[in-house]
């Protein structure tokens, strides 16, 4: 009994099965269903650290987004060059792509060279690497008779992880697999690669995508399976991306549709994530690698590591004298004598085997039998442990897709390259398998790229020049809106000489009107005074009360009234009935009904006044056309308009444009103060100027004396500047925009420059911008809504909303879907490419008229230097984010010798009424 016993041991030993004993010495690397759930689950937490804001920093799962927002459509077309780098093969091509043709029906055609890549260059200087890549292009446009002249769109496949932050920036994080070059890390590879071919010469190329060999195969495999929403490369390295939802991207603004997001799963484990499925094997390779402590699941997974892997189990167990009967080679112990190649050759089918001793033999080894079933069974070991890696990370891909769109099933295609899944008999079976077991409930189709990942990359660059063609006409609409220096300097000088020839003549086209405002005031005023202002966005009637000596004592009430537009544009008997009725409400407001106080009234039109309190409107502006006003004394019509009303009584003592109610108001702050600006509904100027000056006037009692008699240097002009350009000298900057928002406005051919200043324009030339752009299908998906079609639906408060810098696409698209405009993220920026062009060409202008109005004030005085300050109101001036900026900005360029400040007024033009008002009695 003992005997047998002794024996049957003697023979189990003897005929050990070759594979149990290999089994049992890489236990570690074969790897049960659990095992992989549970590397799913940590590769999906990765995947979500690397998408958010927060964490991605510090990810080892970098999800970098692509800026590919779509899986073809087959509105793809052009003939572009693709350089394909990072993979086995350096390639150059040329793909010709047809609309609406899919690939089985020849729609894409293509001519390939490979160039090799020495070793030197992957691992020396950076710009020697894109020479090479350059040089080589240079060379396959000359052998194939492709002209050197015309311009070639490129797109570059290039399979390293990018941080893009356009399709055509991408900054090279970090070289992988057997790259190593220096001097590119950092990067924008497109620009670097744009100098090469700048060096190289001879060639008219324009970079349009930087893309990674993942998301190429998906866009190849896409062309023809809409359902392929993921692209993975088991090759030379290993990885894989995904159409991930926009809303989930935090690393790019927008919620809308989709964005591929490249995985770079490569690193998966860098962080320790996967120390406790590493084998001392791994650690071994790690080491051994150009990248030692990162890229942990690539040196798992992917062909570049796996016959390496192999080498090393295979010498380890040798040394331990379970194979080879102990025997060890040099060529053994060679690091690279073991290739993937060669494991994929012992995994065949039927030859297995045999190659397998093949292998073995030419690395000087003599196996028996049992270590060639032994050897081969190592490399099924090491392989199947590849593909179930690759498994488990791309069901955690897809179950994180399925989660994204709320299925319980989801049918999805998987674009696959690469020479191991390509090349290694078994590998895609087994990986199919095993993903479909992780996912029972998913349809999930593997297509293998049939073509390399190039024919995908110029589908890319196809929508990528879509985009440009796009971004060009855009900037090419906006264009006429930007005014470079020459221009602003000669606007300045047409300012000027306006100026000059208003103060000769009544029939300029700016006006220059005396104001009869001679005096600042001094802090001496008190009392109480009421005033009224009329010609802003409403109007207000104000109570204010000055302290003697207490500017800060002052006390104001008011109360607002809109003016409804049939009263604007009705007749000028209801509309100074209107005045009367809410001038009579404000009264019985503050209980002051019988008081008969002296009155100012702003009123911000142009009036020919020929004293303080007499004023002849000359004509509308803005949004009033009340019939029988133009030509008449306008304080008298508001005293008739109170006499028909027969409840009180006032006296006006003073009519006032806003602009010198205005400066006033400021002058009260800061006595340095001698100009008024309102950047608002309207805009104009008003500024103390040289009696002697004004030619115009004739009557010397009108020119150098005040009502007291007293003589006076000065007198403030109100330059009504929104008339210059009135006489075409504006022409050559006045955009076809703008001439439709004057033919459309309440007074053509009138205030041009203000139609390009001021608030109640700058919304209608945006407008009219964004009409232009939809009906070239630019904007909004080519679709005119009735609302776009609105006149006025672009208030000045909303250009200064989707200016805010700190404002989120999103919340500019919300704004937009406030005043019925639903379009995309894309179409917001654009929106705010719009306002900010309008908003801008508008404070530059006004800074160019300021210029005018402050060198003239400084030469008037004989000055090198002026120093002055600038009273300022009006909605623009004061809500627009950059306006007020702009303006200062412009104004100090243009007139180096001026340094203005500019003070907003904190109580309106009323206040200043009120105080010329107190000036004057
Ligand atoms: C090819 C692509 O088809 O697949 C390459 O064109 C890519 O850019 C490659 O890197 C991956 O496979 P391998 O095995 O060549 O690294
Ligand atoms: C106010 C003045 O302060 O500013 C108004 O009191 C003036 O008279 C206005 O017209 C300009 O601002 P907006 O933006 O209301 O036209
Ligand atoms: C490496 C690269 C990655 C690429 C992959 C496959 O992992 O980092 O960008 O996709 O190899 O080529
Ligand atoms: C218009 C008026 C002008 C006023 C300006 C600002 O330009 O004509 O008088 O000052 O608007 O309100």
């Amino acid at each position: 009994m003992f005997a047998v016993h002794l024996l049957s041991f003697y023979f189990s030993k003897l005929k050990e099965d070759p594979t149990k004993k290999v089994d049992r010495f890489l236990h570690a690397m074969r790897l049960h269903d659990d095992q992989l759930k549970d590397i799913s689950a940590r590769f999906q937490a990765e995947m979500k650290k690397g998408l958010s804001a927060d964490s991605n920093a510090a990810a080892s799962v970098r999800m970098l987004p692509t800026y590919v927002r779509s899986t073809p459509d087959g509105t793809e077309k052009g003939e572009f060059v693709v350089l394909d780098l990072g993979g086995s093969a350096f390639k150059v091509l040329q793909v010709k792509v047809r609309e609406g043709e899919g690939n089985r029906k020849g729609g894409v055609e293509m001519e390939e060279k490979t160039y090799p890549i020495p070793a030197e260059i992957r691992t020396g200087r950076g710009t020697d690497l894109l020479d090479h890549a350059s040089e080589s292009l240079k060379d396959f446009l000359q052998e194939k008779n492709i002209s050197l002249e015309k311009k070639h769109p490129l797109a570059f496949t290039f399979s390293f992880p990018c941080e893009h932050s356009a399709l055509d920036k991408a900054l090279l994080l970090n070289w992988s697999k057997n790259y190593r070059a220096w001097g590119l890390l950092g990067k924008d590879v497109a620009q670097s690669l744009r100098q090469a071919i700048d060096r190289a010469g001879g060639m008219d190329v324009e970079i349009l995508a930087v893309v990674n060999d993942t998301v190429a195969t998906m866009m190849t495999c896409g062309f023809d399976d809409q359902y392929c929403d993921v692209g993975l490369i088991v090759g030379t390295g290993t990885n894989a991306c995904y159409m991930e939802e926009m809303s989930h991207v935090d690393l790019v603004e927008g919620d809308e549709g989709r964005m591929c997001v490249n995985a770079e799963w490569a690193a998966f484990g860098d962080d320790g994530a996967l120390s406790d499925y590493l084998t001392e094997f791994d650690r071994e390779v790690d080491s051994a690698s150009l990248n030692p402590g990162r890229h942990t699941f690539e040196k798992m997974v992917s062909g570049m590591f796996l016959g390496e892997l192999v080498r090393l189990v295979v010498l380890k167990m040798a040394k331990q004298g379970r194979l080879f009967e102990g025997h060890v080679s040099d060529a053994l112990r060679t690091t690279g004598t073991i290739t993937t190649a060669h494991v994929a050759s012992m995994e065949e089918y039927k030859n297995g085997l045999s190659n397998t001793r093949d292998v073995l033999t030419r690395l000087g080894l003599n196996p028996s039998s049992d270590d060639c079933i032994a050897v081969q069974h190592v490399s099924t070991i090491v392989s199947f442990r590849s593909s179930n890696l690759v498994a488990a990370a791309l069901a955690a891909i897809l179950a994180r897709i399925r989660q994204n769109r709320n299925l319980r099933s989801l049918r999805v295609t998987v674009g696959v390259d690469g020479t191991v899944y390509k090349t290694h008999p078994q590998y895609p079976k087994r990986l199919h398998k095993v993903v479909r077991r992780l996912l029972p409930d998913c349809h999930v189709r593997f297509v293998l790229s049939d073509s390399g990942s190039s024919k995908g990359a110029a589908l890319v660059a196809a929508v990528a020049q879509r985009l440009v063609a796009r971004r060009r006409q855009v900037d090419a609409a906006l264009a006429p809106f930007r005014l470079n220096h020459s221009q602003l300097q000669l606007v300045k000088a047409r300012m000027r000489a306006g100026l000059e020839a208003g103060l000769r003549s009544n029939q300029s086209a700016m006006k220059m009107l005396p104001s009869f405002v001679y005096q600042m005031p001094d802090g001496t005023e008190h009392g109480k005074y009421l005033a009224f202002d009329l010609g802003g966005t409403n109007f207000r009637a104000l109570l204010v009360k000055f302290k003697k000596g207490l500017q800060q004592n002052t006390r104001l009430y008011h109360k607002i009234y809109t003016i409804p537009l049939e009263i604007m544009q009705g007749t000028g008997e209801d509309l100074f009935d209107h005045l009367a009725e809410c001038i009579g409400d404000f009264l019985d407001y503050m209980g002051i009904k019988n008081a008969r106080l002296p009155a100012g009234f702003t009123f911000s039109f142009p009036c020919e006044q020929t004293s303080l309190n007499t004023g002849t409107l000359v004509n509308w502006t803005k949004g009033f056309k009340a019939t029988d006003c133009e030509g008449h004394d306008v304080v008298n019509l508001l005293r008739e308009a109170i006499k028909r009303r027969n409840e009180f009584d006032l006296d006006i003592v003073a009519l006032v444009n806003d602009t010198v109610g205005t400066m006033m108001s400021c002058a009260y702050e800061d006595p340095q103060c001698e100009i008024g600006l309102i950047a608002g509904t309207g805009s104009n100027v008003c500024y103390m100027e040289e009696v002697k000056n004004i030619v115009k006037i004739q009557d010397p009692d009108k020119k150098g004396e005040t009502e007291d008699g007293r003589n006076t240097e000065k007198m403030c002009i109100n330059i009504e500047w929104g008339g210059l350009g009135d006489d075409g000298s504006l022409d050559d900057i006045i955009t076809p925009y703008d001439t439709e928002v004057d033919q459309n406005s309440v007074h053509p051919g009138k205030q041009r420059f203000e139609k390009l200043t001021s608030g109640m324009y700058l919304g209608e030339v945006v407008r009219h911008v964004l009409l232009n752009l939809t009906r070239k299908g630019l904007l909004f998906r080519g679709h005119v809504s009735e609302t776009l079609k609105t006149p006025g639906i672009f208030e000045t408060k909303y250009l200064s909303q989707i200016e805010r810098d700190r404002l989120a696409l999103l919340q500019i698209r919300s704004i937009l879907q406030q005043l019925g405009l639903h379009g995309t993220c894309d179409d917001s920026i654009i929106v705010k490419e719009v306002c900010a062009e309008v908003s801008r060409r508008a404070a530059q202008l006004c800074g160019a008229g300021m210029a005018a109005v402050v060198d003239k004030i400084r030469e008037n005085r004989g000055l090198e230097r002026l120093n002055t300050t600038v009273g300022v109101d009006g909605a623009l001036y004061k809500l627009h984010p950059h306006f007020s900026i702009v303006l200062q900005e412009t104004t100090r360029v243009l007139a180096p010798q001026c340094h203005v400040t500019f003070l907003p007024s904190e109580e309106g033009s009323g206040k200043g009424a009120a105080l010329i008002t107190a000036v004057a009695i």
